[in-house]
């Protein structure tokens, strides 16, 4: 492929960002209604490079939440929202660190996950976790506050062939906040957990429902073990696979400035937010709308069954 891809047709550009993950698109206006051949891009950009990323984008919450509905229906912005979203937008998930307090309380914030670096899809714990995230910024320091990316469709495929024949296997429980401890937590997070608790079993392989690629559906933040493994095996196997997810070659890192959108798809791409807040100057302000996901489905065709807590379905 040439540095960047042009339909002359749609002036849309693609310029890809690393090797696996990542891809800028320019000469969209996000504030407007796309046409067929501009959400086609989109999708096919995505497909490919799992996360894609706008610059200059003039949009409020309203015409983010309109940009969204163009891929799928919008949900509510968290399923522990409560009363922290914008007026008038339960579908905004404000990110920052002052929503994060008010949400959850301010020690939770700052508990570092105890299985390093917090890479995650959005709320895995759901039976239908979401399929995409939209997220826009509206402050951001000036410098630090990046947030990366990685593909783990391509972290599955660069396992060897008996690794991925066990993982294609195994299933795993999702839950919110056992690796924080936040279901023991005194603060307002231990409260939302333990009166909503969520958690499912998924595949730790699940099959794309649009590519049909085999996507590595474990994470650190929510993963609390493989099932039908002993304690030690499913420690073992996923520092393993946590590892792998880590690796540099198969991330893309995120400068964000105002007006920056990111759209990544869930389902294939892992995030990890930045944990360098305490060292930054000015304020870091970003608002995540999400889309409705589906039932995740492993290799064998069996499907995720939930443990506790509802379908997470449209706002
Ligand atoms: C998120 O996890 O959705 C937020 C990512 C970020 O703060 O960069």
């Amino acid at each position: 492929m040439s540095l960047s891809e042009v339909a002359s047709s749609t002036g849309v550009r693609i310029t890809p960002l690393s090797g696996y993950t990542g891809a800028l698109i320019d000469g969209i206006d996000l504030s407007r209604p796309l046409s067929s051949e501009q959400t086609a891009s989109i999708r096919s950009a995505l497909h490919r490079w799992k996360v894609v990323f706008f610059r200059d984008q003039d949009i409020d919450h309203a015409a983010q939440i309109a940009f969204g509905a163009q891929f799928g229906a919008v949900t509510p912005g968290h399923p522990y929202e409560g009363d922290s979203a914008p007026a008038g937008f339960p579908q905004i998930h404000t990110v920052s660190p002052a929503a994060y307090d008010h949400r959850y309380g301010t020690k939770y914030r700052k508990r570092q996950s105890p299985n390093g670096p917090g890479w995650h899809a959005d709320v895995t714990p759901l039976i239908n976790p979401p399929s995409h995230s939209i997220l826009r910024a509206e402050r951001v320091p000036g410098y630090g506050g990046d947030t990366q990316f990685t593909n783990v469709a391509a972290v599955y495929a660069g396992l060897s062939p008996s690794v991925q024949g066990l993982l294609d296997e195994l299933r795993a429980e999702h839950r919110f906040g056992s690796t924080t401890s936040a279901e023991r937590s005194p603060e307002k997070i231990g409260d939302l957990v333990r009166s909503n608790p969520l958690a499912t079993i998924h595949p730790v392989v699940r099959v794309h429902p649009e590519t049909g690629e085999k996507v590595l559906y474990v994470n650190p933040s929510f993963t609390r073990e493989i099932v039908n493994l002993s304690p030690r095996e499913s420690r073992h196997l996923l520092d393993l696979l946590f590892e792998e997810i880590g690796r540099p070659e198969y991330s893309v890192r995120f400068r964000w400035e105002p007006g920056s959108v990111a759209f990544w798809d869930n389902r294939a791409a892992l995030h990890l937010a930045p944990r360098d807040f305490e060292h930054v100057e000015g304020d870091r302000i970003l608002h995540r709308i999400t889309l409705v996901g589906d039932i995740p489905v492993g290799p064998d065709g069996v499907a995720s069954e939930s443990i506790s807590g509802d379908y997470f379905g449209a706002a």
